[in-house]
């Protein structure tokens, strides 16, 4: 019989946001007529905008003409989609890179899960607490780790807690570690570093020989200035950090499936005998061997993300949901209820009333509110106590769900 891979038996039981859906089906078929409002996984609402869909319709109609189908495109992307990001999404931030440092895929979650087949395995690898569970698991899946203990965390992991006490800014990891996952907007926190804090940590990335992953999915939900939106902002940058960037929130792109990962050229790691290798090259022969390419209609959808008009709709609808994100933060904190981000990022953290646990209060709201959130403990042991919203309903839904919330904590 073959033998499967252990390291699957040391997860726990379900990835968070199935376990979710399950609770809230058991709920929902036990209460058939109760009005369940969704604001758990940070899924999408609005459709999407026309001129992504006419670029995505045309992208369909050159598929079915002899002279403009495409078969198998560049594992890595097309260069017009790559250049045209390259064009609208960095050069204003004053981010300069080569069309062969970015790598357009089906996705940033799935970016940050393969990415570590270009790492070994003696890595130390230092995550948020809590986090975006794929960080997590995906460790944990190819076998970098030992078992969790009974807090949930995984032997050979470095945790970094944000909470509320250290204004979820965590300080640089004690003991040496070789990769650093950052996600900026913060997901589960909604939180976001400044430039100072980032050029720490960059900083601190130089002086380890350590390399930064730095999620960079919730950048366009940014509504400050001076908050950086790309980690090559900094100086210094190019040397230790690779980017992941997703059209999920920013375009509506969930279920249509594009995001993108940049290695610059001049980031390095060692081989086992001390040698210099970049990084850039492994991970172009990774996705060269092991993907074919985001299909060609939906590259046309991304690319028109960024044209004027696309871009002019896009950012209306981020608009839209960062309104969502206000009603939610005002209508929580007039209740009484303590609630961080949400100001930069689509999400909303708050701390549970009356210090129930965060299971505790995902069953009291979906109960008696008849609402779907996060709980803050699934994310990591320090979100317990915590509770995540997203700001991704319908503004009547989002604006029911509050009310409901501040009729049951009274205010
Ligand atoms: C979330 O709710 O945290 C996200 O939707 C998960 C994801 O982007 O994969």
């Amino acid at each position: 019989m073959a033998r499967l891979n252990d390291n699957y038996l040391k997860l726990k039981a379900g990835y968070l946001f199935p376990e979710i859906s399950r609770r809230v089906s058991e709920f929902t078929t036990a209460n058939p007529d109760a009005k369940v409002i969704r604001l758990g996984i940070g899924d999408v609402t609005r459709p999407l905008v026309p001129a992504v869909l006419k670029a995505f319709h045309e992208g369909v109609d050159d598929m079915a003409k002899g002279e403009s189908f495409h078969g198998y495109g560049p594992e890595q992307g097309y260069s017009w989609l790559i250049d045209t990001i390259i064009d609208k999404a960095y050069k204003p931030l004053g981010v300069e890179l080569k069309t062969s440092e970015m790598f357009i895929s089906d996705g940033s979650k799935c970016d940050c899960a393969n990415i570590l087949d270009i790492f070994d395995l003696s890595n130390k690898v230092a995550i948020g607490d809590p986090v975006y569970p794929v960080y997590n698991d995906t460790n944990v899946m190819v076998g970098r780790t030992g078992e969790a203990d009974e807090k949930g965390y995984y032997e050979n992991i470095v945790y970094m807690p944000y909470t509320a006490e250290n204004n979820f800014a965590p300080a640089f990891p004690e003991e040496k570690v070789d990769i650093i996952y950052l996600c900026f907007p913060n997901n589960p926190t909604g939180t976001v570093a400044t430039k100072e804090q980032l050029k720490a940590w960059v900083d601190y990335a130089l002086s380890n020989d350590a390399v930064i992953f730095f999620d960079a999915a919730y950048e366009a939900f940014i509504t400050e200035p001076g908050i950086p939106h790309s980690i090559y902002e900094i100086e210094g940058a190019r040397e230790c950090a690779i980017e992941f960037r997703s059209f999920s929130k920013t375009a509506g792109f969930t279920g249509v499936r594009c995001g993108l990962t940049v290695v610059p050229e001049e980031l390095m790691a060692t081989t086992k005998n001390g040698e210099k290798v970049a990084l850039n090259k492994l991970w172009n022969r990774r996705q060269s061997t092991k993907f074919n390419g985001v299909s060609y209609p939906v590259q046309k959808a991304a690319q028109a993300v960024y044209s004027e008009e696309g871009w002019a709709q896009v950012k209306e609808v981020i608009d839209y949901y960062m309104e969502n994100a206000r009603i939610i933060r005002e209508g929580l904190t007039a209740a009484g209820i303590d609630c961080y981000g949400g100001v930069n990022a689509p999400y909303i953290w708050l701390k549970t009333p009356e210090g129930m646990s965060s299971w505790d209060f995902f069953d009291k709201l979906l109960n008696e509110c008849f609402v779907v959130g996060t709980p803050g403990s699934g994310f990591g042991p320090s979100g317990e106590g915590y509770f995540r919203l997203s700001a991704f309903g319908d503004r009547e839904n989002v604006e029911t769900a509050v009310a409901r919330i501040r009729e049951k904590w009274g205010k």
